[in-house]
């Protein structure tokens, strides 16, 4: 992996360290994206999932990002369409974990109003921190209870998930490194609702066309949402881009 930017006068690195590259602002609540997408915007593959934008490089940023995640915010379609399983420990990660008094692996945080989850996969059945379902107050009786007994429920927003309440109520249980990994329904809601600190994007050197979502999908942003770059890493013709709000 090698830093494009920012331009260093010093010699280059041979090898960009991603931990160091992709640490956490310390001493605050942080939430950053991380997406992959094609190089003509799609956030999808045309088999309708992102493995196929992703690349050797793209799966170890991805690794990194959750080796220094407190917690995984991500919507239900995306643990649905791409079979989410528990992040195990790894021992790479225990020490500073340890350390920085995380969890030894973060922790998954599905956001749903249907709950229309399957709780008896390993998501819930094998996750060492209990897998968190954020819903709202009037999501099904049954699916709250089916939620309740196989992992741990949050309830932000009435009939819908209210983001800035829900990300609250994670970083009040010092979930504070918070890493969404979508998808483009839930990015879009989070960053319209003002908590999106930070996007880290793969652009993937591939063209697909197609009918795919962007990385955000949903209603428009007035205005839109300005992002200043800070830094730019590549590998293999994947680009690896990172963005905070101004
Ligand atoms: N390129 C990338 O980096 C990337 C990343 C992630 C995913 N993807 C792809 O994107 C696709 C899925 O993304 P998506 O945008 O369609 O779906 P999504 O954002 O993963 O999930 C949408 C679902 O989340 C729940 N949800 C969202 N907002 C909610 C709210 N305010 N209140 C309550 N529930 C809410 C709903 O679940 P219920 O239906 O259960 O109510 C909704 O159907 C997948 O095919 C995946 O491959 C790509």
């Amino acid at each position: 992996m090698r830093r494009l930017l920012p331009v260093s006068s010093a010699p280059a690195e041979p090898d960009v360290d991603l931990v160091d590259a992709y640490a956490y602002p310390p001493g605050r609540t942080w939430l950053r994206a991380n997406m992959v997408a094609s190089l003509d915007g799609a956030a999808q593959a045309p088999d309708g999932l992102s493995a196929g934008l992703s690349s050797p490089a793209d799966k170890r940023v991805f690794g990194v990002l959750r080796g220094l995640a407190d917690v995984i915010v991500v919507g239900a379609s995306t643990v649905r369409n791409e079979g989410y399983r528990p992040p195990k420990p790894k021992p790479a990660y225990a020490a500073a974990r340890a350390a920085a008094g995380q969890l030894p692996a973060p922790v998954i945080a599905i956001v749903s109003r249907s709950l229309a989850i399957d709780f008896t996969t390993s998501l819930f059945t094998e996750a060492i921190t209990p897998t968190i379902v954020i819903t709202c107050e009037n999501a099904r009786p049954e699916g709250l209870a089916a939620a309740a007994e196989y992992g741990e429920v949050l309830r932000a927003g009435r009939d819908r998930v209210d983001f800035p309440s829900a990300l609250d109520a994670l970083a009040a249980r010092g979930l504070t490194r918070q890493l969404t990994e979508g998808g483009p329904h839930v990015l879009a809601q989070i960053a319209a609702c003002g908590r999106l600190d930070e996007l880290c994007l793969t652009l993937s050197p591939l063209l697909t066309a197609g009918p795919a979502d962007r990385i955000l999908a949903g209603p428009g942003l007035t205005g839109g949402l300005s992002m200043r770059p800070i830094s730019l890493l590549e590998e293999d013709g994947s680009l690896f881009a990172r963005y905070v709000r101004p």
